[in-house]
């Protein structure tokens, strides 16, 4: 049992980086330290296997216990922070609900959609394409905002033959913030009504991978981007006094369990996790689009973020071979149809009965409370402030070149 607890220990020492002054005691590596050969002494003149038993679980124990404070220590103020603020948050019967949710199917909405225009972004693959199809068999207007010419194309004369529908594309790639610039003054300047706008573009890495300014490409594509639109599109949306935003975001919010890095959003300072990235980027937006629902509350447009549903689709393409393996024979085993998702993102964009919910998450349909990291108003409006940084960093970038060329 002892040498189990030792190999154990031992291995969980390598991967935890920590002062192992207790253990090297205890450890015949540390021979040579004199309270080693002390032990050794109070072992061999007291002799007995349940006194070198007691001493090695007790130098375990403490050897634990030092680990655990050096692993703390190593951790940045933020997430001790937020390990502090949140834990007695987490309840079980949220848990409970949110399982409960995970095996629903969504509500069904059978209204019509003629007459309505309907943005999407990212609908080339996945949970967009469903969506797409979905929207344009209810007879709605489609301008889709992809990064693919080709299957933009495609899809598009696939949506007019099959429904009769009016379908247009832009293309953007939403990992660069100066093209969602640029993709912002272009809907401005359609000057249409825009009834429902879909934010579903994403992407998992699960390695670092930095956008053409500098960013970390998960945080950049799947919240930034999406906050950018919303702050460019927002006057347009007031002034329409109605409209739907939906944002496309996932459980996954809560692998960022104790909240945002807020020092390191760029993922330059720790070790990069493809499920921590995807996390914060999540959660970002989650706590984002809570502001964007108090600036919109009473203009008659409403912003809402939802889960889609574990479901089959391309997400995570970009990575290597042992991953796609992985995602498809395991992580998706048990994965649903992305058909699951568009009927919810239906149901979300035409249901009456939710026209005047604002500012909620839902899990497919159903209203779920989020982890606690989401419900935090302080952390909401801090990275609110943040991403407004970071994305007009791109700007005055842009603004600073220009000068620079009148000004040499
Ligand atoms: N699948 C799930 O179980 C699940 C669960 C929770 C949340 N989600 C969320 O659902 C959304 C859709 O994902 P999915 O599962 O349907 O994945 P997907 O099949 O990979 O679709 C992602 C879509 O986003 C587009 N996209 C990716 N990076 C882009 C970029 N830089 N610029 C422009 N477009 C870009 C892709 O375009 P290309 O075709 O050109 O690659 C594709 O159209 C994501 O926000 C994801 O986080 C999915």
């Amino acid at each position: 049992m002892i040498i189990l607890v030792r190999i154990y220990y031992n291995r969980m020492s390598k991967t935890i980086p920590g002062k192992r002054v207790l253990w090297h005691l205890y450890d015949t590596g540390g021979m040579d330290c004199r309270a080693y050969r002390l032990i050794q002494e109070i072992i061999t003149r007291n002799g007995g296997l349940f006194l070198r038993n007691v001493l090695c679980v007790f130098f375990l124990v403490s050897q634990r216990l030092i680990d655990y404070l050096a692993y703390m220590s190593e951790q940045s103020a933020t997430v001790k922070k937020g390990i502090y603020r949140y834990f007695g948050e987490y309840n079980v019967k949220d848990m409970a609900a949110m399982i409960r949710n995970n095996k629903k199917s969504p509500e069904i909405c059978e209204t019509p959609f003629k007459g309505k225009f309907v943005i999407i972004t990212g609908a080339t693959s996945g949970i967009g394409y469903h969506t797409a199809h979905k929207y344009g068999s209810m007879g709605a207007e489609l301008l889709l905002i992809n990064r693919n010419r080709e299957k933009s194309e495609k899809l598009c004369q696939n949506l007019k033959d099959a429904y009769s529908i009016k379908c247009n594309y832009l293309l953007t790639d939403f990992s660069d913030l100066n093209q969602v610039r640029d993709l912002a003054e272009t809907i401005l300047k359609l000057n249409r009504k825009i009834d429902v706008l879909i934010h579903n573009a994403g992407v998992y890495f699960n390695r670092r991978v930095e956008t053409a300014q500098g960013l970390e490409t998960v945080f950049a594509v799947n919240h930034l981007s999406s906050f950018l639109l919303n702050e460019l599109l927002l006057p347009l949306f007031k002034k329409q006094k109605s409209g739907r935003i939906i944002m496309v975001n996932s459980e996954g919010h809560r692998f960022a369990m104790w909240g945002l890095r807020t020092d390191d959003l760029n993922w330059k300072k720790r070790h990069y996790s493809g499920l921590g990235s995807y996390g914060s980027a999540k959660l970002a937006q989650l706590l984002t689009m809570k502001v964007f629902a108090e600036q919109l509350e009473g203009s008659g447009v409403t912003i809402n973020a939802m889960h889609p549903g574990a479901v089959k689709t391309e997400s995570g393409k970009e990575n290597d071979e042992f991953y796609k393996w992985y995602k498809e024979k395991i992580i998706e085993r048990k994965f649903r149809s992305a058909g699951l998702s568009s009927e919810a993102l239906y149901y979300l964009g035409a249901s009456e009965e939710i026209s005047l919910v604002n500012g909620k998450f839902f899990n497919l349909t159903t209203i779920e409370t989020p982890a606690p990291p989401a419900l935090d108003k302080a952390a909401a409006d801090e990275i609110f402030e943040i991403s407004r940084e970071m994305v007009h960093f791109t700007r005055s970038n842009k603004k600073m070149e220009a000068e620079e060329t009148v000004h040499p």
